[in-house]
């Protein structure tokens, strides 16, 4: 009595799954689930700036690449990667001054045949602390990094974040990556250099370069309308001359705002970007405009994002 009862609902139960079998089995795939990059708290970047600052003062004023004051910067950089859980290579540069370390990091996951590249130099001049130059592009850096290791999302191309050696004396730290590990899985190499001028301008280099429409979006979305950058030259530039698609980001060095660009970005016009660029001024909190370094690293978990995450 029960046991046709239980085979007419086992068929309907059969009859049911293969109406919805061969409907999901036909169906398009569904995209890849976009996700945005969540916002970068400013507050862990100017932590990492004050930390710089600090390490500065307490070895000479200066963190130039063979000073003690850079070996401190890329232990702290390389301790705070490593307790959030990225791979840490610390990578001796035998061409740069002091023999001084590389730092890179490894988020695990994703496509390494295609990884997206994201570096920032972590020497500064011998002149002074080195904050809009270049503590404004590591600290950006490190909290992106952060808030990727925090957020553990799925990837789909691999990520690795570089802080460069001896860019100060001709790009030497990451001339000596190039050379030594090479670039065949790199897809694309994005730079950050001088990102919180006290006078800023928003710039990108290469501009209207495919690789460049992450920041270029970023950006535009701030009603920020960026520019080509005009100065010359950075970590990016050893990548590019081996073949690697690049873009930069940069709020300006030594050049002078014009009207133009104050009266669409706020500041003086007349002025540089940076007055106090590679001199004693350079330091935290005077030399940092907190507004321009919070776009311009939200700008970057932005573009990590796009190129990266799934
Ligand atoms: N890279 C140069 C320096 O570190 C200056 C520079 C910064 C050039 C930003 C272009 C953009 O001194
Ligand atoms: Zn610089
Ligand atoms: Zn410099």
């Amino acid at each position: 009595m029960s046991r046709p009862r239980f085979i007419a609902i086992g068929t309907a139960v059969a009859a049911l799954m293969l109406a919805l079998v061969p409907a999901s089995a036909t169906a398009e795939p569904p995209p890849p689930t976009v996700v945005a990059a969540p916002d970068v708290d400013i507050n862990g970047v100017l932590d990492h700036v004050s930390q710089f600052q600090s390490i500065a003062a307490a070895n000479g004023g200066n963190r130039a690449s063979g000073t003690p004051g850079y070996d401190r910067s890329a232990d702290y950089v390389a301790d705070t990667l490593t307790a959030a859980g990225f791979s840490v290579t610390r990578q001796a540069c035998t061409t740069c001054n002091g023999q001084d370390e590389n730092i890179i990091a490894d988020w695990p996951g994703g496509d390494t045949a295609n990884t997206v590249m994201v570096g920032a130099h972590l020497d500064g001049v011998r002149y002074g602390p080195g904050i809009n130059d270049n503590a404004s592009g590591s600290a950006a850096l490190l909290e992106v990094a952060l808030t990727l290791a925090a957020a553990d999302p799925v990837m789909s191309k691999h990520v690795r974040f570089a802080w460069w050696a001896d860019e100060e004396s001709g790009l030497r730290g990451s001339n000596y990556y190039v050379r030594t590990t090479g670039v065949s899985d790199i897809e694309v190499y994005l730079n950050l250099d001088m990102v919180g001028s006290p006078n800023a301008g928003y710039f990108i280099d290469n501009l209207a370069g495919s690789y460049s429409t992450p920041f270029r979006d970023y950006l535009d979305g701030q009603g920020l309308a960026p520019e080509e950058m005009t100065e010359c030259c950075s970590d990016d530039g050893p990548f590019r001359n081996a073949g690697v698609p690049t873009s930069f980001l940069s709020t300006g060095a030594s050049k002078v705002k014009t009207s133009a660009q104050a009266a669409k970005w706020g500041g003086t016009a007349g002025r540089s970007y940076d007055p106090c660029y590679h001199s004693s001024c350079d330091s935290y909190p005077g030399n940092i405009n907190t507004t321009a370094l919070d776009h311009m690293t939200d700008a970057t978990a932005h573009a990590v994002w796009e190129f990266a995450v799934q």
